[in-house]
């Protein structure tokens, strides 16, 4: 067997802070797998590549669609197997390595991919298989977290994202939904509407910046799963230091407008 892509990242600690870090509030996940399965068309056949813990795939198979979902990681599949309840419907799970997919082509009616093709080094080739895996005429829907970039979360993050690309020698900035977009583009796969990006739900969080610098610090936070110890260190001395320049108290709450947004590419 060959040694796993996965490191720490999704390991048992991983799988077990996840939701709590992630989730979307109840009534913003039914809104998104309503809106997903829209897409679809309800009963629609759809592929979860790095489906982790159903997130997005419980509340779509609660909407009506079929949902087949891969994953490496038997931390995150089992988290999800836990509130399996939640999905009535029909659901399927995979153990695989999305490099090395054993799917027929022309198979599904749909495609999601959130917040996974980064994790992949040869992500274009990932999009070819995921591309033949459509039926013609099916969707390849590219859904993502939004955090308001003006909101104290959004500052912090950008700041957190400065750092490390300045503060570190090997790790570059992850490749984006732009240039997955543009990716497909070149496989004959074009977006459709006139906004690169839809809304498919907005809502409200409240929190004080103190404590996401101690989600960053402890690595609850998804931002700094990958960095070494002594560089972690390093950013978070500059964003410490780039909080308290920039707000007068870090524990006082504040509101963050969060949206989940998509792209979505018909196959001809
Ligand atoms: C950030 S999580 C996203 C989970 C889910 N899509 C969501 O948005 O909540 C990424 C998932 O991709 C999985 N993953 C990463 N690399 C993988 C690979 N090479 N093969 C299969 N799954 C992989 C991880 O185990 C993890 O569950």
């Amino acid at each position: 067997m060959t040694e796993s892509p996965l490191d720490f990242r999704f390991d048992d600690r991983v799988a077990k802070t996840y939701d709590a870090v992630r989730a979307h509030p109840p009534e913003v996940s039914e809104r998104v797998g309503e809106v997903l399965a829209g897409i679809v068309g309800r009963g629609g056949r759809v592929f979860e590549p790095g489906v982790g813990t159903g997130r997005i795939a419980l509340p779509l198979v609660a909407a009506g669609c079929e949902v087949v979902g891969a994953d490496l990681s038997m931390d995150m599949l089992s988290a999800m197997l836990e509130q399996r309840s939640r999905a009535a419907g029909r659901l399927g799970l995979v153990q695989c390595d999305l490099n090395a997919l054993p799917f027929r082509s022309a198979v599904f009616d749909g495609v999601l991919c959130v917040h996974v093709l980064h994790l992949i080094d040869d992500w274009a080739s990932l999009l070819n298989s995921l591309v033949a895996m459509l039926k013609p005429g099916g969707v390849l829907i590219l859904g993502r977290d939004w955090i308001d970039p003006a909101s104290f979360a959004g500052m912090i993050r950008n700041e957190f994202r400065r750092s490390v690309v300045e503060l570190s020698t090997t790790i570059e900035s992850p490749p984006g939904a732009r240039a997955f977009v543009h990716a497909l583009a070149e496989q004959g796969v074009h977006p459709e509407g006139d906004e690169p990006e839809q809304v498919a739900a907005e809502w409200e969080t409240t929190l004080a910046p103190a404590q996401l610098l101690d989600q960053i610090r402890t690595r609850d936070d998804a931002e700094s799963w990958v960095l070494p110890d002594e560089l972690l260190g390093r950013v978070m001395e500059r964003l410490d230091n780039f909080a308290k320049a920039e707000w007068s108290s870090l524990t006082e709450p504040q509101a963050v407008t969060r949206r989940f947004v998509y792209s979505m590419m018909r196959k001809k």
